[in-house]
């Protein structure tokens, strides 16, 4: 599943689905949780489920829900009321492990069987960063866990579980517990087999700045970013897929391997590239994942 640009729509909003409708993020997210108040959580719901239900077949995006947390005494009524066909996955905030994971499973396992879904059509992205718990368990995210898809993270949440006045410095730059949470969702994705995405730039009108970070993102090693307004997805899908040069510099690597196929080595444009030259460059291709 391509996840390269995610576009959160506040579920309870009839206006911002109906424009997201348009867009051409590979996946919405239809939020019920912070982005939707307590009272509106059922209309929010109801609107997500019937949004699936009648756009699924025929929007190119993937949809995904996120619920709420799993021990905020929500999470099972939003499951019950979003997984019908065409689901194509749940946003998991506030995980603990990958357990949390594992535990969604089980529930996704009876409700697709009750909307007649094949078991295992519905996949997770946990946001995996936003308690101190989870930044104790990453080593859970390990290969081979069932539905999961990508995970993403955010550094909202986590100042707030620490009791934080702020995820930044006086100068502005991430603090450095942050800068360790993103580069724990890199290793915990590429752990457990699967694409980073993210998190998002919340200044929706620096087209700019949300370039500069989607570069800065994708050199460490993310597949992907999280768009909080459609005006960020274009900007998303264009960093995140791979330039003329960029393609055709990784052809020239897969081509040179494939004339030399018992060298693990070889001498190209006066440097070493090397077997995992190879990797990146078949990646950059498409060829592996
Ligand atoms: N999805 C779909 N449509 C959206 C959208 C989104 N995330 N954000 C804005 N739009 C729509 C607006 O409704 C508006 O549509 P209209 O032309 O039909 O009126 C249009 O895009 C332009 O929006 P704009 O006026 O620039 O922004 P805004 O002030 O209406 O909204 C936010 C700004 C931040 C409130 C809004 O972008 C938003 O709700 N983002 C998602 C928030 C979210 O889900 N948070 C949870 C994850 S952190
Ligand atoms: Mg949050």
């Amino acid at each position: 599943m391509k996840l390269r640009s995610m576009l959160f729509v506040p579920a309870d909003s009839e206006r911002k689905l109906d424009k997201a409708l348009g867009s051409r993020a590979d996946a919405l997210i239809l939020d019920l949780e912070d982005a939707v108040a307590p009272a509106r959580k059922p209309a929010a719901r109801e609107a997500a489920a019937a949004f699936v239900a009648a756009q699924a077949k025929a929007l190119p995006a993937s949809l995904f829900v996120r619920i709420n947390p799993l021990d905020s005494g929500l999470a099972l009524d939003d499951l019950a009321a979003v997984v019908v066909p065409g689901l194509a996955g749940i946003m998991l905030p506030k995980t603990t492990s990958a357990e949390d994971v594992r535990r969604l499973g089980l529930y996704l396992d009876a409700l697709e069987s009750r909307a007649g879904m094949a078991r295992g059509t519905v996949h997770v992205v946990p946001v995996a960063t936003e308690t101190a718990q989870a930044m104790l368990t990453m080593a859970s995210f390990v290969p081979g866990i069932p539905r999961l898809a990508a995970l993403t993270w955010g550094a909202e949440d986590l100042s707030a579980a620490l009791g934080a006045i702020s995820n930044r410095e006086a100068d502005g730059s991430l603090s450095p517990l942050y800068v360790f949470a993103n580069s724990m969702c890199l290793c915990a994705a590429a752990a457990a087999g699967v694409d980073a995405i993210d998190t998002l730039h919340a200044d929706f009108r620096d087209g700019d700045g949300l370039a500069a970070a989607c570069a800065v993102a994708r050199r460490r090693g993310f597949r992907g970013k999280i768009a909080i307004h459609p005006d960020q997805v274009d900007i998303i899908n264009e960093a995140f897929t791979p330039s003329e040069a960029e393609i055709a510099a990784a052809r020239r690597i897969v081509d040179a391997f494939a004339a030399q196929p018992q060298a693990g080595t070889l001498s190209f444009d006066g440097v070493m590239v090397d077997l995992p030259h190879l990797k990146q460059a078949r990646r950059t291709l498409g060829l592996d994942d």
